[in-house]
């Protein structure tokens, strides 16, 4: 058991990453909050955990809300008496060429994830620093590192979310906090099902050229990469013995992209 006793919050934990995310930690010995604003999707993840024995409670959160993350990570501490590791994950897309973007499409985007991470990062820092210890993870995307047509929200928060990420552990250091970034390439989840006819529209192309030349096109295999995938760096993160590995991003996209 990599993270025996390992109190970790995981936002978006409800669906897809971060449900997998949740799982593997819970096998791992991690005591697990599941928050989502998909209260039954949360407390499907956490029925799952409890079946494998694993501690667990679901959390009702939206992300840009600042005093229900506020709430919601306080309640977590009190009830499991600590914060080990912040699974940044929450997210939505939506895609559209600019000049077709809704700005108010934009903006919901870049504040779940953007301000999203922001919230949760500062809920979650005010119990790590009087620890001294702790492991900040934030799901980036290769879009943290490379741009695609019809993505500015996307690409933008990814990016974003990049910064933050290093500020972090530069902040974190002198309190014994890490962060880190997970970068994955495209992993068949719900997130990206709804986009393949959605590109397919605005590209003027068929679904299977939306897989096999946008999605994974640069990869060097051609295949997508699993939640199990991302789900093995996170659990790697939030493990690792020391503070060696601190405002990295680590890329697991099929060679997508090459840090
Ligand atoms: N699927 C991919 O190819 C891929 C690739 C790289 C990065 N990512 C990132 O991984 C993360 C998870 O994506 P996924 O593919 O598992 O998507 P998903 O749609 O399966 O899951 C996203 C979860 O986030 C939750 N969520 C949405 N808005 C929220 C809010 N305001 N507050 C709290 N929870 C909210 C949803 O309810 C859902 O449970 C996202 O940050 C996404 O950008 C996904």
């Amino acid at each position: 058991m990599q993270l025996e006793g390992n109190v970790a919050v995981i936002t978006g934990a409800g669906s897809g990453i971060g449900k997998e995310i949740a799982l593997a930690f819970a096998r791992e010995g991690a005591r697990v909050a599941a928050c989502d604003i998909d209260v039954d999707g949360a407390q499907a993840v956490v029925d799952d955990m409890t079946a494998l024995g694993a501690e667990a409670m679901a959390v009702t959160m939206d992300v840009t809300d600042e005093s229900a993350v506020n709430a919601g990570v306080d309640a977590v501490a009190d009830h499991f008496g600590r914060i080990d590791t912040m699974v940044s994950n929450a997210g939505i897309q939506i895609v559209h060429p600019i000049e077709d973007f809704p700005y108010a499409d934009f903006r919901k985007l870049v504040a779940i994830h953007l301000d999203g991470s922001f919230l949760l990062t500062k809920a979650c820092v005010k119990h790590m620093y009087p620890q001294k210890s702790g492991a900040l993870i934030y799901m980036g995307s290769v879009h943290s590192h490379e741009a695609s047509a019809l993505k500015s929200a996307y690409v933008a928060a990814k990016h974003g979310i990049l910064g933050l990420s290093r500020v972090m552990a530069k902040e974190g250091a002198r309190h014994g906090v890490r962060a880190n970034t997970i970068c994955p390439g495209f992993v068949r989840t719900p997130l990206v099902e709804k986009q393949i006819p959605e590109q397919a529209r605005d590209l003027g192309i068929c679904e299977q050229e939306v897989v096999d030349r946008v999605m994974l096109g640069e990869t060097v295999d051609q295949e997508f990469t699993t939640m199990a995938d991302v789900a093995a760096v996170a659990v790697f993160l939030a493990g690792f013995p020391s503070n060696a590995l601190t405002g990295q991003s680590i890329v697991p996209s099929h060679g997508w992209h090459m840090a």
